[in-house]
């Protein structure tokens, strides 16, 4: 595992198409394309890494995951209510189909639906309160208490974030949100300004790796339910291309970081700040291509080598 994650890494570092940095974010668009990190925390305990695993970078949206697993502690299958379960097809801001589906966003992934799964979190609390609570489920999930939320990164998206602001006001025209729009997205770009590196990220996707060793913040029922849902939209209108390409679940962010899950294996963390056209990591994107091919891990189909490297 060590010497495929050294050659992955190896391979991005050579790389002279690293895709193109977020800028819509403004704090986000200083970022040097030239990083790659990757880690791997397995199910038998192990943590593998390469390149610079050790470089913090802005979840972003990868921080869907975790607010949906507190979404889900909240509301439980009540929040299906608000949120679908269908990729869109649509980019991640898209509004089109806000109208013409009444306000119920098609999956919690998309910003609209994430926004709802903010709004659910937050429930009666403040923003501090639910932060507070987000921040802990991650520490947990990575046994490390020094993740934190980037001040800047955070108010450089309230500032810019008119997209988000209009999906917003769109949920709350169809009584869609609870709160108001303004907490929403103050709680929503704090939880997206996470910054977390390659290695502290792999940890805390162990919480969606089916194993007894794994810390048991959601029932594994929960946890199949997710996997699920970041197949088929964890990658926006991008997820039949990952499924495709790498054949496991997978939640991708405008940081360029991307939380690639086995079941029963193993977590992944890839990071390249360069993204495609979809507004995934480009370079994450190939790196996962070439790791499930040499490892197999695609859940659609068996090793051909035959050969396991957990
Ligand atoms: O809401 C936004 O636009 C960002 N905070 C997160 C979007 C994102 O990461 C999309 N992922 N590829």
């Amino acid at each position: 595992m060590q010497d495929l994650l050294t050659e992955i890494a190896e391979v991005a570092a050579s790389d002279p198409d690293r895709g193109s940095v977020a800028t819509y974010i403004p704090e986000l668009a200083g970022i040097d394309p030239g990083q790659f990190g990757i880690a791997v925390a397995t199910a038998g305990g192990e943590v593998f890494a390469a390149g610079d695993a050790d470089t913090p970078f802005s979840i972003q949206s990868v921080s869907k995951v975790f607010a949906l697993a507190l979404a889900l502690g909240h509301a439980g299958d009540q929040l299906w209510h608000r949120v679908g379960r269908e990729p869109s097809g649509l980019s991640f801001d898209s509004v089109l189909l806000l109208e013409r589906e009444n306000g119920i966003p098609r999956n919690p992934f998309i910003n609209a639906g994430a926004l709802v799964a903010t709004d659910t979190y937050l429930a009666g609390s403040s923003p501090r309160e639910a932060l507070g609570a987000l921040l802990r489920f991650i520490r947990a999930a990575a046994d490390n208490d020094s993740i934190h939320i980037n001040e800047k990164v955070a108010q450089s998206e309230i500032a810019t974030g008119h997209r988000n602001f209009s999906l917003a006001h769109y949920l709350a025209s169809f009584g869609n949100l609870r709160n108001s729009v303004d907490k929403v997205l103050g709680t929503y770009c704090h939880q997206c300004a996470v910054e977390m590196t390659c290695r502290q990220l792999a940890m805390a996707g162990r919480f969606l790796v089916d194993s007894p060793r794994m810390p048991a913040l959601v029932s594994i029922e929960r946890r199949r339910r997710i996997n699920a849902l970041m197949m088929t939209c964890g990658h926006y209108d991008g997820s039949g291309d990952f499924a495709f390409r790498v054949g496991m679940p997978g939640k991708s962010g405008v940081g360029g970081g991307i939380l690639v899950v086995s079941p029963g294996r193993a977590s992944v963390a890839v990071w390249s700040p360069g993204l495609n056209r979809y507004g995934n990591s480009k370079l994450g994107t190939e790196a996962m291509e070439r790791f499930a091919h040499r490892t197999g891990w695609s859940v659609f189909g068996v090793p051909h080598s035959g050969k396991d490297l957990t």
